[in-house]
């Protein structure tokens, strides 16, 4: 049992990126009416999550989590989240393919709609407003109304939450990842696309394998693991209100679970190892991740890892890396070096969009080639190290926006005012995370093929 812990014990803590909620009786009672909601997620479905991330963590298997910056009310509809799925669903089979081992599928969705902001103040022209934090907190709209925090906004993001994770479930267990349908993914747009040629001829091995098992007996009727997949959920436990109304004990286990998603994370703002935020989270069973960017020394790891991981347990904390692709040389082979010197059990993750942000034509963007640039520095440090590169975490949309520039079909910053439609940072399109997973696919091939000269020579 963790020590001195409540789910509101956060509450005494010094706590950064805290809404200014005007009415308090109301946000109260909001949080009220949450606490009595039934949970989104089962303490069982979070355990085995941890348990697939623990196979991650021992080298056995690889991370694929992404989607949106932050979903939105405005943008909930079944084709949004099926255009999400289907994209997803193209890059886990690449990269299945690649690393030959299983990929642990966890969307950002389903919860992921608190944002932390560097400014608390938005400045357009000559007017200040209060910042968008996410539509589970304030509106997008640029007015003085739209901006003050609503506990409402609570419900209506938990209510979209529910719907949402019910269509996934629906489409994970009840045929639509069916790998008899691996042609069908191809989405419209990328179907005449410069990925499109490469996703076909791996699909076509992949039906080719499929008849062959056919032939034999095996098929998706009578085997469960190739007609469902374990897709999960996360987002960052950042409104933590939110989460503490959705914290609920586990019977079988007597355990404190937080059911508003599978796994959660702490952002690179909000890790104070004696703050508000890593508070909540030390107490919870859920599988974390923890962002770390250029700020995180060493030692400030190892402290965070004591607080989150006391048992070393793996699984339990996946270490998302967001350095930016010129300061990934710097940064990630001391943290590597610190954990594996204390024999921590993590799973490393790559986050390449967070380190990447820059401005374009008054539009922020990432550049497509700074993204692959750091996944790439991801795989060659880990390689010299001798670690494990467990995994990526992307923000990517399955619908055709322009939000990073570069890729195959070269978005420019003129592009960008085109289809610019995120709430917060700019994501890759279905387009551009493809040909990021074949990229990825790659890389482990090749770290496969090292591996076995290795062994062999
Ligand atoms: C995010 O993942 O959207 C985010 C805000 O990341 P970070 O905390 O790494 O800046
Ligand atoms: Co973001």
């Amino acid at each position: 049992m963790v020590q001195n812990w409540t789910p509101n014990s956060w509450r005494n803590k010094p706590i950064q990126q805290v809404p200014d909620y005007p009415d308090l009786d109301a946000l109260a009672a909001t949080e009220g009416r949450l606490a009595k909601f039934p949970p989104l997620v089962f303490a069982g479905e979070a355990r085995r999550l941890t348990k697939a991330l623990g196979q991650v963590a021992e080298g056995k298997g690889f991370l694929l989590q992404g989607g949106d910056c932050a979903e939105s009310f405005a943008e909930h509809g079944a084709d949004t989240i099926r255009d999400f799925f289907r994209a997803f669903l193209q890059m886990a089979v690449v990269l299945t393919f690649g690393a030959q081992q299983p990929v642990v599928k966890v969307g950002r969705i389903a919860g992921q709609f608190a944002k932390p902001r560097s400014s608390n103040i938005e400045k357009q022209g000559d007017i200040e407003l209060a910042s968008y934090r996410g539509d589970i907190i304030n509106g997008i709209e640029f007015t003085p109304e739209a901006r003050v925090p609503n506990p409402e906004r609570q419900i209506m993001a938990y209510r979209q939450s529910a719907a949402t994770l019910n269509l996934l479930r629906a489409f994970a267990q009840g045929g639509y990842a069916n790998l008899d349908n691996v042609h069908q993914w191809m989405l419209g747009f990328v179907k005449d696309s410069p990925q499109a040629e490469r996703y076909r001829k791996l699909a076509d091995r992949i039906s080719e394998t499929m008849d062959f098992m056919k032939a034999i007996g095996i098929t998706s009727e009578t085997n469960a693991s190739l007609r469902e997949t374990d897709f999960f959920t996360s987002h960052e436990a950042l409104l933590l209100g939110y989460e503490e109304a959705l914290t609920r004990v586990d019977s079988t286990s007597g355990d404190w679970y937080a059911t508003s998603g599978h796994m959660i994370w702490i952002g690179d703002r909000t890790r104070q190892p004696d703050h508000a935020h890593i508070e909540y989270c030390r107490g919870i069973k859920n599988p974390l991740g923890l962002k770390c960017g250029p700020s995180l020394s060493a030692d400030g790891l190892i402290e965070l890892i004591d607080i989150l991981n006391p048992a070393n347990e793996a699984g339990r904390l996946t270490l998302i890396c967001r350095f930016g692709h010129d300061k990934v040389a710097e940064h990630l082979p001391r943290l590597i070096r610190a954990v594996e010197k204390e024999g921590r059990k993590v799973v490393w993750s790559c986050d390449p969009m967070h380190g990447n942000t820059i401005t374009l034509n008054n539009y922020k963007t990432r550049p497509f080639e700074r993204v692959l640039s750091e996944v790439e520095s991801f795989f060659q440090i880990h390689r010299a190290e001798g670690t494990h590169p467990g995994g990526i975490h992307i923000e990517m949309t399955g619908n055709d926006v322009t939000e990073c520039t570069g890729g195959a079909r070269a978005v420019s910053a003129e592009d960008l005012s085109d289809r610019y439609h995120t709430h917060c940072d700019p994501r890759l399109n279905a387009d551009q995370a493809l040909e990021l997973a074949f990229l990825l696919a790659e890389r482990m091939k090749g770290g496969r093929d090292e591996k076995r000269m290795v062994v062999n020579g």
